[in-house]
């Protein structure tokens, strides 16, 4: 299965965000990763659909937009307006996910489910038929820069043996101590925002990431 890169532009310059877009597609990124985030459901507060209709119009490859936010029907149709190509909601969020999922697919998009660490896998289990890709979250959602929580790896590790196909996404504290296992676990769309934004050689890292092998004790 291919693995995917998604830097998360949270960690981005916000004044020189053209800049570190392009940086981030030369470096090899394969989605951008934009974090929508409401003050509601998370604390803080970030950008929404139209940053994403500007950031669509310099930016050739996917955009992965992750809604952290309650209420995600309403913003999915602007993101998706706006020409986001996946689209993920916190299961903890949504009144009706299976609707939700089926809305993003009739608009030609991809459809996400995420879980926060302390949600068990068991919630997004009647979606696995229909959804593109589930993001387990490695740490509380809100905040760049903290430290992977392991256990929400064993999550990681349960769906895969249960869904060899599904896109598996890993969000939140991703850097080269974690990435091994991370990767070990079955993920294969990896997100990073300061590991790769604050890299001395995020291109290396980047290619390091998407080829190196887990079992490889090296
Ligand atoms: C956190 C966001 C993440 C964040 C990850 O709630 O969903 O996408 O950017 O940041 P790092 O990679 O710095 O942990
Ligand atoms: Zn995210």
């Amino acid at each position: 299965m291919d693995r995917i890169m998604s830097p998360s532009i949270l960690a981005a310059d916000y004044l020189n965000l053209e800049r570190d877009i392009r940086n981030a597609v030369a470096w090899g990124a394969d989605w951008l990763h934009v974090d929508v985030m409401d003050a509601h459901f998370v604390r803080p507060l970030t950008f929404g659909a139209p940053m994403v209709a500007q950031i669509r119009k310099i930016c050739g490859i996917p955009l992965d937009v992750h809604l952290m936010t309650d209420r995600p029907e309403q913003i999915a149709r602007d993101v998706l307006d706006a020409g986001a190509d996946i689209v993920t909601f916190h299961v903890e969020a949504a009144e009706d996910p299976a609707a939700l999922i089926a809305m993003i697919h009739e608009r030609g998009s991809r459809a996400g489910i995420a879980l926060k660490p302390y949600t068990p896998l068991e919630a997004v289990v009647p979606y696995l038929e229909t959804v593109d890709m589930v993001l387990v979250m490695t740490v509380e959602p809100g905040y760049g820069g903290q430290k992977l929580m392991p256990h929400t790896l064993e999550k990681a590790k349960a769906l895969r043996e249960r869904c060899p196909d599904l896109a598996i996404q890993a969000d939140g504290g991703l850097c080269g101590e974690t990435i091994r296992d991370v990767v070990r676990s079955g993920v294969n769309v990896m997100v990073a925002g300061s590991a790769v934004f604050k890299a001395e050689d995020p291109s290396s890292m980047i290619r390091f990431w998407k080829t190196f092998d887990p079992e490889d004790p090296a």
